[in-house]
């Protein structure tokens, strides 16, 4: 098949890097210097609907997969659509189940999916109702797409009330944040379980544990991913099977019974509480970044045919072939980030850490600058290796971003600790 794919870090590479080894032709818009080792890079930029229209209707692709969320949320997927070309990736409606907070919690609301109570506010005012409601212990999230920025994890009402004045009042993320959701803080332990679906059936992918703080032991503020490993032990058998009949099931019939044309990945970011109970802390429309690395890692059989199916309404029957191994992936991060991450550094040491056996260096934020490759974004690079229990996977990637090096590289070393047995 002739693929392209949509976007430039960790995620579309790891996409790219399977496709190409099961030998499909991958054109990759915009990629990045470690895509191009996989694929032809184009130079379009993944927000710009009309370009990646003509690009693939120029090179007659068989299919179009969306990296990230803001080309589906703009409406890529429903471009794609006018012009006969399959897209695994959702429309504009369906991605509102992450371009918008409200509009996700309402749909949970009104189709049963469990989630933490909530209230939508657009005011002070409003905001002071839902904590005389809820408590002390809330999160403040910003209604719109804020990078990440956008979710205040609080233990006090004054600590709620400045994260929600900050957006409702200064704005200072912008519309992302004219309303605001206040919902209940929930406890637990966080999984990230994604689904490919045609809008009707599901594939559910192996569980995949992310770590979202900055620093080890789950310190400092939140970034967009620094570190996942698959398969986890915070999701059993059983667990899986209630997220399959409890949210994802409903999920999908929920869109259907709206009219929303839903064909690609529904991504349930979970909380599980003490108890084994899954609650959806959020949806995202897209592979995880970087649960999309270790995932196609493990991916054995050919994963064209469940993107292309799933695409074209017609997902294969049964479940793709996952490596029994465990993948653990290793960001390697930019000084600064995630705050104000510095780019130019020049990164040494991917090949040596490449040469190591079971191990795959996917590049994040990288460029090329003559025959120099230097950082340019927050996330440089995501390190993922193979081995046959969680310590073997994690000593092996481990080993391999210790051989990697620039000024202010920073990660974390307690990636798949919690997965210990
Ligand atoms: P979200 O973008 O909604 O997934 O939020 C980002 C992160 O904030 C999640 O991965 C959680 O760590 C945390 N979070 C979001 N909602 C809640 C909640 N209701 N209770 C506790 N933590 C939350
Ligand atoms: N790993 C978190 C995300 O992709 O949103």
């Amino acid at each position: 098949m002739k693929i392209l794919v949509v976007g430039g870090g960790g995620r579309e590479h790891a996409v790219a890097w399977a496709l190409r080894r099961h030998g499909h032709a991958v054109l990759c818009a915009p990629g990045n210097p470690g895509i191009g080792r996989v694929a032809e890079r184009l130079p379009v930029a993944a927000e710009d609907i009309d370009g990646q229209v003509q690009l693939a209707v120029e090179k007659k692709v068989d299919l179009v997969v969306v990296g990230p969320e803001a080309p589906l949320v703009l409406g890529l997927a429903d471009a794609l659509a006018d012009r006969g070309v399959p897209c695994f990736g959702p429309t504009r409606k369906g991605a509102q189940l992450e371009g918008s907070k409200s509009f996700s919690k309402e749909f949970f609301a009104r189709h049963g999916i469990p989630s933490a109570e909530f209230f939508s506010c657009r005011s002070m005012d409003e905001v002071e109702r839902a904590l005389a409601h809820l408590g002390d212990s809330v999160v403040v999230k910003a209604d719109g797409l804020a990078a990440g920025k956008g979710v205040v994890v609080c233990s006090s009402a004054r600590e709620a009330r400045a994260a929600a004045r900050r957006m409702l009042v200064e704005r200072e993320l912008g519309a992302a944040g004219e309303r605001v959701v206040v919902e209940q803080r929930l406890m637990g332990r966080e999984a990230s379980i994604l689904a490919l679906t045609d809008g009707e059936r599901i594939a559910v992918l192996p569980p995949a544990e992310d770590h979202k703080a900055v620093f080890d032991g789950d310190l400092g503020p939140n970034t967009g991913g620094m570190g996942v490993v698959s398969p986890t032990n915070a999701v059993s058998a059983a667990i899986l099977d209630r997220v399959r009949a409890e949210v994802l099931l409903p999920t999908v019939r929920g869109l259907a019974s709206e009219g929303i044309v839903y064909r690609g990945v529904l991504y349930a970011g979970l909380m599980i509480t003490s108890d084994g109970t899954p609650l959806v802390l959020e949806y995202n429309c897209r592979l995880g970044d970087p649960e999309a690395e270790p995932l196609f890692m493990r991916w054995e059989d050919d994963p064209a045919p469940w993107l292309l199916g799933a695409a074209t309404g017609n997902l294969p029957g049964g479940e793709p072939c996952f490596s029994p191994r465990t993948a653990a992936c290793v960001i390697m991060a930019a000084e600064g980030y995630p705050a104000s991450p510095r780019s130019g550094d020049e990164i040494e040491g991917i090949r040596e850490a490449e040469s190591l056996s079971d191990v795959v260096v996917f590049h994040s934020g990288t460029r090329q600058m003559g025959d120099r490759l230097v950082t340019a974004g927050g996330r440089v690079l995501a390190v993922t290796a193979l081995g046959d229990d969680v310590d073997a996977a994690r000593a092996r990637a481990y080993e391999a971003a210790a051989m990697i090096r620039w000024r202010g590289v920073h990660y974390r070393r307690d990636i798949g600790l919690r997965d210990r047995r």
